[in-house]
């Protein structure tokens, strides 16, 4: 919903539903993300299982191309294709919106899609995500919702010359991929005095600027934690689990 927000000048408006326009800052220029509602002609409805994997884990749209990394199937794609196909059905779901879909305002759009393939050579790793047994069913929930569907690595995580994700230095922080001001490291929470304990950062991730945690505030991290109170308690106390793991 943070990055599909309706364009407040949508015919028939509605800030619920994700029919997508509003604009999105990235370093290579303006994208519209688009209308993730299920209408037949500027949505998703049409679209075969098939196509909707294919975009959420492989970065191919509906036409073929390759879709603009903003969109973070990198993270996506270590999610089971089953937890895919249920995030479809959800969204099949919803009302259906007329909100056509709006061209990225990218200086050199035709080249970059070009490149694309390439970089996703690069930087697409397509493993699956997989439970480490030495840990707690909590610790397991918390490391899938993190690498997978919260997709924390893509602001978290330093990325090279070529906007790849180091993962030699995973959850590491870095400049904002927006383009403004620093995302901090997600590492040795506890350890350089963040946090409290365990379930301090859980009323962080759960309540943020509003209880007074104004490291949640800014850099489109108010968003997420706004997206993150509305999980299960367990859900927010598994991803405190393994965030305080990461040394
Ligand atoms: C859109 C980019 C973005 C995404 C996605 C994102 N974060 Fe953040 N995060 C930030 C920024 C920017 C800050 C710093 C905010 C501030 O200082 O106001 C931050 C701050 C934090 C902090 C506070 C760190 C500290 O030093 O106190 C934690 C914890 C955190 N994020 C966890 C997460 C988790 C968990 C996820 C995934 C569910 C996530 N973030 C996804 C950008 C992001």
């Amino acid at each position: 919903m943070s990055c599909h927000k309706p364009d407040p000048k949508q015919a028939g408006f509605d800030p619920s539903l994700p029919s997508g326009g509003a604009p999105l800052k990235t370093p290579i220029g303006i994208l519209y993300p688009p209308n993730l509602t299920p209408d037949t002609q500027t949505g998703i409805g049409n679209w075969s299982d098939l196509e909707f994997v294919n975009a959420m884990q492989r970065g191919i749209s509906k036409s073929g191309q390759h879709l603009i990394p903003a969109f973070p199937y990198t993270s996506y794609a270590a999610m089971p294709v089953g937890d895919v196909l249920d995030i479809k059905a959800y969204l099949m779901s919803l009302k259906p919106v007329t909100s056509p879909k709006r061209d990225a305002d990218i200086p050199i759009a035709f080249l970059l899609r070009r490149g694309l393939g390439l970089w996703k050579f690069l930087g697409l790793n397509t493993t699956p995500w997989k439970p480490d047994s030495s840990q707690t069913v909590a610790w397991n929930r918390g490391s899938y919702l993190v690498n997978g569907p919260g997709h924390c690595g893509e602001c978290h995580t330093p990325r090279n010359l070529i906007m790849v994700r180091d993962e030699s230095r995973l959850f590491a922080g870095g400049p904002h991929p927006e383009g403004q001001g620093k995302v901090p490291g997600m590492r040795s929470l506890l350890e350089r005095s963040r946090y409290k304990d365990k379930k301090d950062l859980a009323t962080a991730l759960q309540f943020g600027e509003e209880f007074g945690y104004e490291n949640m505030a800014s850099g489109g991290m108010r968003q997420v934690q706004i997206n993150m109170s509305k999980l299960p308690q367990s859900d927010i106390d598994a991803i405190a689990e393994y965030l305080i793991s990461l040394k």
